[in-house]
């Protein structure tokens, strides 16, 4: 007989976007009036027992038996309260914890036997991206009597007593591993009838983005030229505008604002960032303008009068034309959706992402939200009087050019 009843287990170590994926699941099913209930071990753990006992590294090590029974008794608690909530009115309970060991999930099994158990791994060890995660971690109240090093160095430590149990998803019957940095799945194997499958999967692999305010790097000096590439700063008329948009943007909470390794990028983001509550810039090399080679710092009508071949090339096909010694959009595309993953992975937390990028940059960014074809993307109209407002979620694709002054 059909079950449209499901455990969900994620499984995974600290930092991994385990709990980021669980709240939208939730939400996405919620919305959906599928009654969906998240059972976190660390909510209720920081709510039962918020004592610098529990804040210590060593509260993780598997050799610390009063711990270990402690962390049991809360993952039971969990247990029980989703099994209830399942006989009731739940459809889906979400069981939201590292449960990295064979033996912690064994325990789940044999609890959790009336209804399909799906157990979600998240893996993601890109190095840059889990420092960025961990330094966000550590600003949570449990770590408020600790400096920052020292905070990062317990979390550190929690990761590797983690490390220590960690067996990877292989003997369950119904799992998906997933990159959780790529959104792309590694594995899955489903035994059982699981009738939220396809929806889980797909929202799985998908990029959610609620807001995605894509900007371009306000007036420089280059522009006044037609001059491509190079590190110019903004022009006054340039400085107004970013103040403009900081203005704009005031009410809407961002915390992170993600630019390119350029003083425009980085200088439109500055008074954007003054104006906001707790927000961080994050310059990325991924978000670094079309690398124009030889021709870098040139003027369009230079190249057109010096390097005549250059010109009618890149004219004849822009989207698959390289600069000599630089990059053309086709060789880009790897690196900016990298980027984009960096920056949705980093902002996982919120419902507001910014990127201040360039003219290729973000044509490179619209079109992997867009699907537009090859040729058309060197062709996007990227104003710096405008900005993007992109959604893109499973059930909503929407792309407004808005004005911000
Ligand atoms: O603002 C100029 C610029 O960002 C250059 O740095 C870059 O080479 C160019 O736009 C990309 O646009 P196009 O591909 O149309 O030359």
């Amino acid at each position: 007989m059909k079950d449209n009843k499901l455990y969900i287990v994620m499984v995974g170590l600290p930092a991994r976007g385990k709990s980021t994926i669980s709240i939208k699941i939730q939400e996405t099913f919620r919305k959906n009036h599928i009654p969906t209930m998240i059972f976190n071990n660390g909510n209720l753990r920081r709510k039962h027992r918020p004592t610098k006992e529990t804040y210590h590294a060593g509260f993780y090590d598997p050799e610390n038996k009063p711990a270990v029974e402690l962390r049991k008794k809360f993952a039971l608690i969990n247990i029980n309260r989703a099994k209830k909530y399942l006989r009731s009115k739940g459809q889906i309970a979400i069981l939201d914890a590292t449960n990295v060991s064979r033996k912690r999930r064994e325990l789940i099994e044999e609890h959790l036997n009336d209804h399909p158990v799906l157990f979600i791994e998240c893996i993601n060890n890109d190095k840059e991206i889990l420092d960025l995660s961990i330094t966000q971690k550590t600003k949570m109240p449990e770590f408020n009597h600790l400096d920052q090093d020292s905070a990062i160095k317990n979390f550190l430590e929690r990761i590797r007593y983690y490390e220590m149990i960690y067996t990877p998803l292989w003997d369950e019957k119904n799992f998906i591993k997933i990159d959780s940095l790529n959104n792309k799945l590694l594995k899955e194997r489903v035994s059982d009838h699981i009738s939220y499958y396809s929806r889980i999967r797909d929202f799985l692999v998908t990029d959610i983005v609620k807001n995605l305010f894509l900007i371009r790097h306000t007036e420089t000096y280059f522009n006044l030229e037609d001059r491509i590439g190079g590190d110019p700063e903004l022009t006054q008329m340039g400085k107004m505008q970013a103040i403009a948009l900081a203005r704009f943007f005031k009410n809407k909470k961002l915390s992170f604002i993600f630019t390119s390794q350029t003083k425009r990028t980085v200088q439109t983001a500055e008074p954007i960032k003054k104006l906001q509550q707790d927000c961080t810039i994050v310059p990325l090399k991924e978000f670094n303008e079309i690398d124009g080679g030889i021709c870098d710092s040139m003027t369009y009508q230079e190249i057109r009068e010096r390097m005549p071949e250059i010109y009618l090339a890149r004219k004849a096909d822009k989207y698959n034309y390289i600069y000599p010694q630089g990059e053309g959009y086709v060789t880009m595309k790897g690196r900016v959706e990298k980027g984009i993953k960096k920056a949705l992975y980093l902002n996982r937390n919120s419902d507001n992402i910014m990127i201040v990028g360039h003219r290729g940059l973000n044509r490179m960014i619209l079109a992997h939200f867009l699907y537009r074809r090859n040729e058309d993307v060197p062709y996007i109209y990227i104003p710096q009087d405008k900005f993007y407002h992109i959604t893109a979620t499973q059930d909503r694709k929407l792309f407004q050019l808005k004005k911000y002054e």
